[in-house]
């Protein structure tokens, strides 16, 4: 399987400018799919509700404050609205648009901020619980980005996340290999060797959701609508008759599996 570039191959400043660029194309690809996003949003739907019972069952007493990274239109944040009802709420998000949507469905009952997930700003202050769903697939440093969350945690404050493990969409990667093609799919970490940053002792459960489409351009075309069909950095776009070649493989239909991984860290 051709690999997509890998950023711990190029010089340090244009690894910055390149995940400065991407972050720029991710949130206007999501600030895009915003007002599409709820009904196209099955799957993560289903994620933040069972990323929300995973919170609950673990949270020995209320947190006072709450940091979400990457909101979106606010599908785990109702969930942590409505869990811990006393709890200041700050959703943050690197698309405005997203960050809109999720005002018009929390209105006052929390603040709002655009920002990288990644480099928390630390005026924000510490928490006592940070959670997101499906976002940190998007960090260009995975490791780093949770190591400064997790600085961003009280003593004893929990980190819980959902995000997609290696095995994600492992039949869209295995149509490409079948014709010799470079899909445009990121690089996933596998589950067993998660990258928990050196210092914090974090916990992972796995799961498959497995979701259809009719055709492999259905699947294509519901990511982009979603505002997730940014592909990895390097990558071009396959000419249309490679891509068609890609397509012929679903034609009994297409299935997308995706491997949710639930990480919990305590700080
Ligand atoms: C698949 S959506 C998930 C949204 C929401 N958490 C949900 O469960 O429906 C991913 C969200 O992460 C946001 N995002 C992507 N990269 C981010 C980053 N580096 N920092 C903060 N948010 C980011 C996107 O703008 C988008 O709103």
């Amino acid at each position: 399987m051709s690999q997509a570039m890998s950023h711990a191959d190029l010089p340090e400043s244009l690894n910055t400018l390149v995940s400065a660029n991407m972050k720029e194309r991710v949130a206007a690809s999501f600030s895009a799919g915003a007002a599409a996003y709820d009904q196209m949003a099955g799957v993560q739907r289903q994620v933040a509700e069972r990323l929300a019972m995973r919170i609950a069952a673990t949270r020995p007493c209320p947190p006072d404050r709450i940091l979400e990274i990457g909101c979106g239109t606010g599908l785990l944040s109702t969930h942590l609205a409505a869990l811990y009802p006393q709890a200041e709420l700050v959703l943050t998000d690197i698309s405005p648009v997203m960050l809109e949507r999720a005002s018009l469905r929390l209105g006052a009952r929390a603040s709002y901020r655009r920002m990288d997930g990644e480099a928390p700003d630390p005026a924000l202050g510490n928490f006592d619980l940070i959670a997101s769903s499906l976002a940190l697939q998007w960090f260009t440093d995975l490791r780093g980005g949770i190591a400064r969350l997790a600085d961003r945690l009280v003593p004893g404050g929990r980190l819980a996340f959902a995000t997609l493990g290696a095995e994600s969409f492992a039949e869209w990667r295995a149509a490409h290999e079948t014709v010799g093609l470079r899909h445009g799919l990121h690089p996933y970490p596998p589950v067993e060797r998660f990258p928990w940053p050196k210092h914090c002792a974090g916990t992972v459960e796995v799961e498959t959701i497995r979701d259809h489409h009719t055709n492999g351009q259905a699947f294509a075309r519901s990511l982009k609508q979603l505002g997730a069909g940014q592909p990895a950095p390097g990558h071009k776009p396959l000419p249309p008759a490679q891509f068609r070649r890609v397509l012929s493989q679903f034609q009994a239909g297409c299935t997308a599996s995706y491997q949710v991984v639930y990480g919990m860290l305590r700080g």
